[in-house]
C-alpha cells in the first residue's frame, strides 16, 4: 500500500474564503505576528491576542466558510483502499476535517479548541474568550488561552509526523509559503530518507520550490483535485 504524507498550509483555505498570512492581503499585512502570535505578545496584551482569535473563531463559523474541492479531494484520497494518507496540516481551521479527511494532525493546533494554561484541560470551543473567563475544567479565570501554537512554542505530534516522513512513498505540499520551520523542513527530510517522490501543489513556486522533485502551480482548488484523479486512475 503506497504511503502518502500531505502537509497543506493556509493557501489550501483561501479559496473557502479565509485569508494566507504571507500574501499581499494576507493576516500578517494588517497585525503583527509579534503582538497576537506569540507568548510574550499574550503575556503584555491578552485581551488583544484573544480579540484577534475571537474574531477568526467566528469567522470560521460563518455559514459562508465552506472546505472547497482541494480539501474535498484529499479526503477522497484517504478513503481509496490503495492508499495510507497521513494529512499533516498547518492550519488550525476545521476544514480538513468537515471535508471528511480523519487521518489528520494540526502541528500548529485548533482554532475551535481552547487550553487552561492553569490545570492542563483542552477543551472544545466555539464562543469568544475573555481574559477572565473562568476554565470549565477548574473554574480558575485567567488560564484559558486559544489551542494554537505560537511562534516560540514546539508544533505538535512531531515525533509522528517525522516518522510517517521517513516511512512515506509520496509527499505532497499543499498552499504554504516554505517560510515557516518545522513544517519547511519536512521535504529535506523526505528527501534524506531516499525514496519518496515530493510534490509541490501551490499557486506560485514557494521559498522550497527548488527542494521538490516536481512543482505544479495554479490555484489549490484546481490542482489538487487534479493530481489526486491523476493518482487514482493509476491505481485503477
Ligand atoms: N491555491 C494554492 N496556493 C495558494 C492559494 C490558492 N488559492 N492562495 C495562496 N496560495 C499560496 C501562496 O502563494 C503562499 O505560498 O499559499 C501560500 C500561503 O503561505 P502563508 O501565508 O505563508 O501560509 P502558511 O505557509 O500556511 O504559513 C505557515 O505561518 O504565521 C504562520 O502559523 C501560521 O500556520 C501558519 C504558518
Amino acid at each position: 500500500m503506497k504511503r502518502i504524507v500531505i502537509l497543506t498550509g493556509a493557501g489550501i483555505s483561501k479559496e473557502s474564503g479565509l485569508d494566507t498570512f504571507r500574501d499581499a492581503d494576507g493576516i500578517w499585512s494588517k497585525v503583527r505576528l509579534e503582538d497576537v502570535a506569540t507568548p510574550e505578545g499574550f503575556a503584555a496584551n491578552p485581551k488583544l491576542v484573544h480579540d484577534f482569535y475571537n474574531a477568526r473563531r467566528r469567522q470560521l463559523q460563518d455559514p459562508a466558510i465552506l472546505p472547497n474541492p482541494a480539501h474535498e479531494a484529499l479526503a477522497r484520497l484517504e478513503r481509496h483502499d490503495g492508499f495510507r494518507v497521513l494529512t499533516v496540516t498547518q492550519n488550525i481551521d476545521d476544514l480538513h476535517e468537515r471535508a471528511g479527511s480523519r487521518n489528520l494532525i494540526h502541528m500548529h493546533g485548533e482554532m475551535l479548541k481552547a487550553r487552561c494554561d492553569m490545570c492542563g484541560s483542552v477543551l472544545g470551543w466555539t464562543d469568544d474568550i475573555e481574559p477572565f473567563t473562568p476554565c470549565p475544567a477548574c473554574a480558575r479565570e485567567g488560564g484559558l488561552r486559544p489551542h494554537v501554537v505560537w511562534f516560540g512554542e514546539m508544533p505538535l505530534e512531531m515525533e509522528r509526523i517525522y516518522a510517517e516522513l521517513a516511512a512515506c512513498d509520496l509527499f505532497i505540499s499543499i498552499g504554504t509559503s516554505g517560510n515557516v520551520y518545522p513544517a519547511a523542513g519536512f521535504v529535506a527530510e523526505v528527501r534524506r530518507f531516499g525514496q519518496a517522490h515530493t510534490v509541490e501543489l501551490n499557486l506560485e513556486p514557494s521559498e522550497s520550490a527548488s527542494r521538490f522533485a516536481e512543482c505544479i502551480h495554479g490555484p489549490a482548488s484546481q490542482v489538487v483535485p487534479d493530481y489526486v484523479n491523476q493518482l487514482l486512475t493509476k491505481q485503477k
